[in-house]
């Protein structure tokens, strides 16, 4: 029998997936990942295998990717600034090369000639998965059959689910299409789907709303260490818990959500919340130290590959050349970026109010205007004469 190892999530598609590839002659394999991605009410990872069973795969891996989602592709996102249309911070796009790589790896060891993916055929992450994986071996064939089964509607998947005694929790009242992971939440579909509408209170999960929060502001301190960041409030963490720990005190205070309309890969616009507290939290602060730390025409010109990174991670572009290279040169950029920035949170705004950095390039006494100033103002006579020069006609 042909295997086929399934990305999957426990979910009613994924869940259908398992017994439609046995019917056309399959041996299915499921991978779940964990990402972070927490589960819901009563839902763990041995419930997740239990179900996968039932649906008729043959084996289930489970794999704690946490460590390496952080390490490998997070930092490496954070190091670079990178922001998809100015709002987005990509803990979905960050996933799906991950979720790849484990794909082929266990693809590999299974002898499997396929993997399978619960896409759609409208989104952004079929492209992620199927072009990772494309690159990693392109051997291997790869389904999709949300984009080619015969089922219309959730109500149909539902009736199939009970026909052939598929586990599925159909008590659960599916209002948004929500993916998650330690790196924050994506929430679509449903009511969000108007665009002149605000978003309803009950779309978010960890965040408060701005006027729900304390009335008094929270400050925050975060220190970096070439890039990464290390403490939080002068204690040192280990990265996940870092991060979880951001996860609530940033959705305490209402950080991190944003409302979008954004540009798929596949050219249709799209609108989208999320909730990034964490994310949101270390972008701030790594940005302000930059701007600290990196002369100016290091800074400037990695505004411009911030965008262009952004863009490569959405694009499921993470395994390219040109993302390999990019990643050389923001690794460099890193060297000096050690020091501490202190934040404000309150009322859903994350700020800098504060810096600090062995590495600074502020001297105060060149732009003070107190007595203390070393500046020579007559420097600047020659230098504006020159600097205008090629401009007087
Ligand atoms: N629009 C985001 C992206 O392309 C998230 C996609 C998944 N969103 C979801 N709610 N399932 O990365």
């Amino acid at each position: 029998m042909k295997k086929v190892v399934l990305a999957y999530s426990g979910g009613l598609d994924t869940s259908c997936i398992v017994r439609w590839l046995k019917e056309r002659g399959y041996e299915v394999i499921c991978f779940v990942a964990d990402l972070g991605q927490g589960l819901g009410q009563g839902e763990n990872f041995e419930e997740i295998e239990r179900r996968a069973l039932a649906a008729g795969a043959s084996k289930v891996y489970i794999r704690d990717l946490q460590e390496e989602f952080i390490n490998d592709f997070i930092l490496p996102a954070l190091k670079a600034n990178a922001v998809y249309e100015g709002k987005y911070l990509l803990a979905t796009a960050l996933g799906r090369p991950l979720i790849a790589k484990y794909l082929v790896q266990i693809a590999h060891k299974e002898k499997a000639a396929a993997v399978a993916h619960g896409c759609t055929g409208k989104g952004n992450d079929q492209v992620r998965l199927e072009v990772a994986v494309g690159i990693l071996d392109p051997k291997l064939e790869i389904i999709a059959p949300v984009r080619e089964w015969e089922f219309k509607s959730r109500d149909e998947e539902i009736e199939y689910a009970l026909k052939y005694n598929i586990p599925i929790d159909v008590t659960k009242k599916k209002p948004y299409s929500i993916d998650r992971n330690i790196w924050g939440i994506s929430i679509e579909a449903g009511i969000l789907e108007n665009l002149e509408q605000e978003p309803p209170e009950d779309a978010y999960m960890i965040t408060k709303s701005a006027t729900q929060g304390s009335s008094y502001p929270r400050y925050l301190e975060v220190t970096f260490s070439k890039g990464v960041p290390v403490k939080i409030d002068g204690k040192a963490m280990k990265l996940k818990n870092l991060i979880t720990h951001l996860n609530e005190v940033g959705g305490q205070f209402g950080v991190g959500r944003s409302d979008m309309v954004e540009n798929r890969l596949v050219g249709i616009k799209s609108r989208e919340i999320y909730e990034a507290p964490a994310g949101t939290i270390l972008h701030t602060a790594h940005r302000e130290l930059e701007a600290l730390v990196l002369d100016r025409e290091l800074l400037h010109f990695k505004e411009m590959i911030s965008l262009k990174y952004a863009e490569l991670v959405y694009y499921g572009l993470w395994f390219s050349a040109l993302k390999d290279a990019l990643d050389g040169f923001v690794t460099k950029t890193q060297k000096l970026v050690s020091g501490t920035i202190r934040l404000r949170l309150s009322k859903g705004n994350c700020v800098a109010v504060g810096r600090k950095s062995a590495n600074s390039l502020y001297k105060k006494e060149l732009s003070t205007y107190g007595k203390e100033d070393k500046f020579d103002q007559k420097l600047a006579e020659g230098f504006i004469k020159l600097w205008g020069m090629p401009y007087k006609r």
